[in-house]
């Protein structure tokens, strides 16, 4: 018997590989960090007019203009703030329930137009009562790179002429033979936890050139494309990859070759107890009627501020920075009516396990918690399940969710 063995030296090819990585990855980041600064500028810009023209206001009426846009300004760094946590997959984004047939027509509406003629677009009806439960600005952007990769594939293939869009309730991400999935090994949607989760399945299917087994395997990954530079960074499934597993669901591809692809997006299912409560911007702040209120914020500035807050919609205030503190307050059995508290805070111990020991000595006690960010898992709570309001945090939000609390 003859063994040939064949070694071939790689060292050279793999080291050029991995500086070109480097080299495509910097890139990106250079461009991703000019475009944040170049918009962080915008809005500082545009909140130092603001404010300085409603310090030399001369009315009250101009004044309250520019502080107008102050507050507009604020919202729009907040939103960008959010997206960027997002993508750098720290947090979900601004979870909410959402009715996936209004968010399936409003798709079609934006992405008829960017395609071409040539193309038809179908979107399945889906029940009404069907809600989902993520950031629906997010998922938008999600569909949209599933729709435009489809797109891509048909246009310059030459191959395929439709895109489906299906939603429908499932148990647990489903799988099918032939996926292509990065959470196979995490087991989500089989595991006993997981066992009675609700989920919503998007589907986006084409009839265009499918991906042979090489591009399917690694089309997840960040920064891969077969794309020429100009035309694809590589980071549209890794980000739609990132957003569902953010969001508490799972991507799955299948693909081969002639045979088209379905992306599959499994989302948690929303239900009516989830669908914000938005307070009308004109309605009175809802004021309190002296309650007093635990305040646990480590963030001097912002306790300070939050307290001036709590002041001025009439109630009492027990600032503290720590739930240390916090704790030592209640053995010298100071009364109070709310715990409002941050969910991160230095020392050993959190908002939620700060809820939960004042539960032990107060049951029922209501709890707010704030937070920077938002999705967090009632796993993640702990034993008290409470709602949770993203900083920063507006008086009218504040004011609504204490009134509602206290109210229970
Ligand atoms: N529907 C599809 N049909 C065929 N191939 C696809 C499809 N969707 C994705 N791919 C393949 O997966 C690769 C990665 O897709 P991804 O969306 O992550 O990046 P991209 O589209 O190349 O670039 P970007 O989305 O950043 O503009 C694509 O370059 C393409 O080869
Ligand atoms: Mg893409």
């Amino acid at each position: 018997m003859a063994l040939v063995l064949v070694l071939d030296d790689v060292t050279n090819e793999e080291l050029n590989r991995q500086v070109n990585d480097r080299r495509n990855r910097l890139d990106a980041l250079g461009e991703l960090t000019g475009g944040i600064a170049h918009d962080i500028n915008n809005l500082l810009a545009s909140l130092l007019y603001a404010v300085d023209l409603a310090g030399t206001a001369t009315t009250s009426e101009h004044q309250a203009r520019f502080l107008g846009i102050a507050t507009t300004t604020i919202n729009r760094g907040r939103q960008l703030t959010t997206r960027l946590l997002a993508f750098a997959k720290r947090q979900p984004g601004f979870a909410m329930a959402k009715p996936v047939r209004e968010t399936l027509t409003e798709f079609h509406d934006l992405i008829r137009p960017m395609l071409e003629t040539r193309i038809e677009i179908q979107v399945q009806e889906a029940d009404p009562d069907l809600l989902v439960y993520c950031d629906p600005a997010q998922l938008e952007t999600a569909l949209m790179n599933l729709v435009l990769n489809s797109r891509d594939a048909i246009m310059s293939s030459g191959h395929g002429t439709r895109i489906t869009l299906k939603a429908r309730p499932v148990a647990a991400p489903q799988d099918r033979p032939g996926a292509k999935s990065r959470n196979d090994d995490k087991g989500l949607g089989t595991s006993a936890a997981n066992a009675n989760h609700r989920y919503v399945e998007l589907s986006v299917t084409d009839d265009g050139p499918g991906m042979n087994n090489a591009t399917l395997i690694r089309c997840t990954d960040p920064f891969f494309t077969t794309k020429d530079a100009n035309s694809g960074t590589g980071l549209g499934l890794s980000m739609v990859y990132g957003f569902a597993r953010h969001s508490n669901g799972d991507l799955r591809v299948y693909s081969q070759p002639d045979g088209g692809t379905t992306v599959q997006l499994t989302l948690p299912r929303g239900s009516d107890l989830s669908l914000p409560k938005a307070a009308a911007p004109d309605t009175p702040l809802e004021k309190g009627a002296g309650e007093t209120i635990l305040l646990a914020e480590d963030e001097p500035d912002l306790r300070q501020m939050t307290r001036d807050m709590l002041v001025t919609l009439g109630y009492q205030v027990l600032p503290v920075g720590s739930a240390q503190q916090a704790l030592e307050l209640l053995q010298d059995s100071n009364p109070f009516d709310l715990l409002l508290t941050d969910v991160v805070m230095p020392g050993s111990i959190g908002g939620f396990e700060l809820a939960s020991r004042i539960r032990q000595v107060h049951p029922g006690m209501p709890v707010i918690y704030t937070s920077g960010f938002t999705g967090y898992t009632p796993d993640e709570m702990g034993p008290v399940t409470a709602p949770l309001l993203q900083k920063p945090v507006h008086p009218r939000d504040l004011a609504a969710a204490l009134a509602a609390a206290l109210r229970d």
